[in-house]
């Protein structure tokens, strides 16, 4: 059986303008997500990574390019407002560094927030919630605040509330920036069983090497191109292998 594509970048350049400055932040990127696929993005700081992101979550527009999601095009007029939200709902899931839950509304009420948006109607979104509340094991934490969970947990609530809706693709900058060592791999392990479970496809960023032998193919990104690809074995040698590809890439702009 052939992959289903679910995410087609073609020749994206994005080219910022100011008065005295013109940074092109992304020049002729191309590549391809398929269903329940996992990509991980590396680059050094400037590279055009969160600018990459951005955009194909709608938050950005590109200068030039074409997205197509679900085979179906992403047209220019959609990075605008109304179209871009409803874009957002309908196709993308985010997960932030820095979680962004609403404080005042539990962990339950985070996470229904998309299919409350979507018009669901209160049964179906109590079901899906307590569904998705066990999958991310909040069960004990569904009735209280996000102040009131660590750091590790409040990302789950994040990775609950980006999942609810079944997006197509999973926008993840720096999920566990925030995290310690052991935190992050516990939210690993649980975003990667959610992944194989309900078939995901995530697009991360991450400058952490460790991070990356998680996802199934690595791309590595230097002044807003792709200079570099990696397909993770899944063996110990993933971690020497991508930590060396980064190095050689740090070594090109000393
Ligand atoms: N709104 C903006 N206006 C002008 N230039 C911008 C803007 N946003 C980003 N840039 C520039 O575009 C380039 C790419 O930035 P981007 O934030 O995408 O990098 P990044 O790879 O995410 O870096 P980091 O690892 O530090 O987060 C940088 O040179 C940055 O200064
Ligand atoms: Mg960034």
């Amino acid at each position: 059986m052939s992959e289903q594509l679910i995410l087609k970048v073609s020749q994206l350049n994005k080219v910022y303008e100011a008065a005295d400055n013109r940074v092109h932040a992304l020049k002729n990127v191309s590549f391809q997500l398929s269903k329940g696929e996992c990509v991980a993005i590396m680059g050094t700081s400037g590279s055009g990574k969160s600018t990459l992101l951005n955009i194909i979550g709608a938050m950005d527009q590109p200068t030039s390019g074409e997205i197509e999601i679900n085979n179906m095009k992403h047209y220019m007029n959609q990075f605008k407002e109304p179209h871009a939200t409803l874009f957002r709902r309908e196709n993308i899931g985010f997960v932030f560094q820095s979680f962004q839950l609403l404080k005042d509304l539990t962990v339950e009420e985070n996470i229904a927030l998309p299919l409350i948006l979507k018009g669901l109607t209160a049964d179906e979104v109590k079901q899906r919630v307590n569904e998705m509340i066990a999958l991310v094991q909040l069960e004990p934490w569904s009735k209280h605040r996000p102040i009131e969970l660590s750091g590790g947990q409040q990302q789950r609530v994040a990775i609950g509330r980006a999942l609810i809706t079944k997006p197509p693709i999973i926008l993840a900058d720096e999920p566990t920036g925030n995290l310690d060592f052991n935190t992050s791999t516990e939210i690993l392990k649980s975003l990667f069983e959610m992944k194989i479970k309900l078939q995901q496809s995530i697009l991360m960023v991450t400058h952490d090497a460790y991070v990356a032998t998680y996802a199934d193919r690595v791309l590595f990104f230097n002044d807003g191109e792709i200079v570099d690809e990696y397909r993770c074995q899944h063996s110990h040698q993933d971690m020497d292998t991508i930590l060396h590809k980064f190095k050689v890439i740090m070594e090109r702009n000393v």
